[in-house]
């Protein structure tokens, strides 16, 4: 995958603008980057606060040609991609089912897979939110979020990052199309997630929610989970938040 950077000081979204490109037929490996987003959007409609200089806003386009039904194992490689480009900042972070990569359980990275139809097919575009300050964050999300600066002391060096993420992404998506590709990505996430397996969590879907202990990760990405009664049920949709015993924590 070639990839090409395009960078703008303000835009509405990352990911809008790379679908925008994408259906105008940019090749795969199209990176947009800003510096503040207008209107940044997380998982499930929600705003992603995205304010000048506090975070990376980046989005890729991807034509992995494989069924929308799989989309979660691309949002599963680049989790594993983020994982290995924050390390290389010396941050260690976890990673939450599905999408989400945390540091004593706040959050520090999200991401938004968005399929579209292109005429060239189907293109995917997966968005990535790295926070790289705190000091701006509203007084709500600063209770549940960290950021690099906050977990290293260190002002982070965002043009390394973009390097790392890029080269990350090019890397574990590569071995993503490999025959053993799929099992290789499920293992390299449950490696680096405290969620894959024995966590005790409650699964909000809307308009259930259910509990249970995670059991490791299905062939589609999806997150098992044993209920109270036995049952192994897959969740493909939801947000999961890990249980203490005196109920569910904040993140
Ligand atoms: C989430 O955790 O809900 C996903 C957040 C994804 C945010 C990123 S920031 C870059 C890209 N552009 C957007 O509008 N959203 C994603």
């Amino acid at each position: 995958m070639q990839i090409r950077v395009i960078r703008y000081d303000t835009i509405d979204s990352t990911n809008s603008e790379a679908l925008r490109q994408a259906r105008q037929g940019a090749a795969e490996g199209l990176c947009i980057v800003a510096e503040e987003q207008t209107a940044g959007r997380g998982r499930l409609g929600r705003e992603w606060v995205s304010q000048k200089g506090d975070g990376l806003y980046f989005s890729i386009v991807l034509r992995p040609g494989i069924d929308e039904s799989l989309i979660t194992l691309l949002t599963l490689m680049s989790a594993v991609s983020v994982h290995d480009a924050l390390l290389r900042s010396a941050v260690n972070a976890d990673i939450k089912w599905v999408n989400d990569l945390l540091v004593g359980e706040r959050k520090i990275c999200g991401i938004l897979a968005e399929a579209t139809e292109t005429p060239g097919g189907m293109a995917v575009v997966v968005g990535i939110g790295i926070n790289l300050r705190s000091r701006n964050l509203p007084v709500d999300v600063a209770a549940i979020a960290t950021s690099i600066e906050e977990e290293t002391g260190l002002s982070p060096n965002v043009e390394r990052l973009i390097e790392d993420l890029c080269d990350a992404l090019t890397a574990k998506y590569e071995l993503l199309g490999t025959s053993d590709g799929p099992q290789t990505i499920r293992r390299l996430w449950s490696e680096r997630s405290s969620y894959a397996d024995g966590k005790k969590v409650t699964v909000n879907m809307g308009d259930r929610s259910l509990e249970g202990i995670t059991r490791g990760i299905e062939d589609d990405g999806g997150l098992k989970v044993e209920t109270e009664n036995g049952t192994i049920v897959t969740v493909r949709a939801g947000d999961v938040t890990r249980l203490r015993s005196n109920g569910p924590c904040a993140n």
